[in-house]
């Protein structure tokens, strides 16, 4: 799903990663987004607390902010680390402002649905916005995703184990 979104990303566009670990995929996209010279603001927005959704090793949890800052120290002057919790950072973002944003923070239904009524509001019209888990695995990921976008009558494109949605042109939805 991230190379279909590097693929459609606008040039200059803002990146919002939520949820972003030991800095695997933010890594990955940063560099994919310099080699085809679209970078511009991107984001990693973590609590670096693990979660307790996921059963994460105690000593990378630990030293999490750390680890990433390392894993990802070549590209690092290219990202904003914002230490908070993933809803809350929605606040820093004028509406209709990100370009993509890639939900991969808390992955309960609860939480899920913090970010989704979060975000949305801030993605820009025709923008794409994703995450990561939409797996049987993860029921609260799926059931907060159906649950959110049902009613806005959105469809939700299934590639490999994430859900992506376009942000219609005619979106009046203020939540
Ligand atoms: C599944 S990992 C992210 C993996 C990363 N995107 C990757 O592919 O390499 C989830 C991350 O989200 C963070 N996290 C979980 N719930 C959060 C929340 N509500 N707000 C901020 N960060 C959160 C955890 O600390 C963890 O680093």
């Amino acid at each position: 799903m991230l190379d279909i979104v590097l693929e459609q990303f606008p040039a200059g566009g803002t990146w919002v990663e939520l949820g972003s670990w030991t800095g695997r995929s933010a890594a990955y996209c940063v560099v994919e987004l310099i080699n085809r010279d679209k970078l511009g603001p991107f984001y990693c927005v973590d609590s670096w607390k693990g979660e307790e959704a996921i059963a994460y090793d105690t000593d990378t949890v630990q030293d999490l902010e750390n680890i990433f800052r390392q894993n990802v120290k070549p590209v690092l002057g290219h990202i904003t680390m914002l230490t908070m919790m993933s809803w809350h950072a929605a606040a820093d973002f004028k509406d209709n402002s990100v370009d993509f944003c890639y939900v991969d923070a808390g992955h309960s239904y609860e939480s899920v649905t913090n970010d989704l009524e979060a975000w949305w509001p801030k993605m820009r019209l025709g923008s794409l916005f994703g995450g990561d888990d939409y797996t049987k695995g993860y029921p609260g990921v799926q059931q907060a995703v159906w649950d959110f976008f049902g009613p806005l009558n959105i469809k939700v494109c299934r590639s490999g184990r994430c859900w992506l949605v376009t942000k219609p042109f005619d979106n009046n939805s203020s939540i």
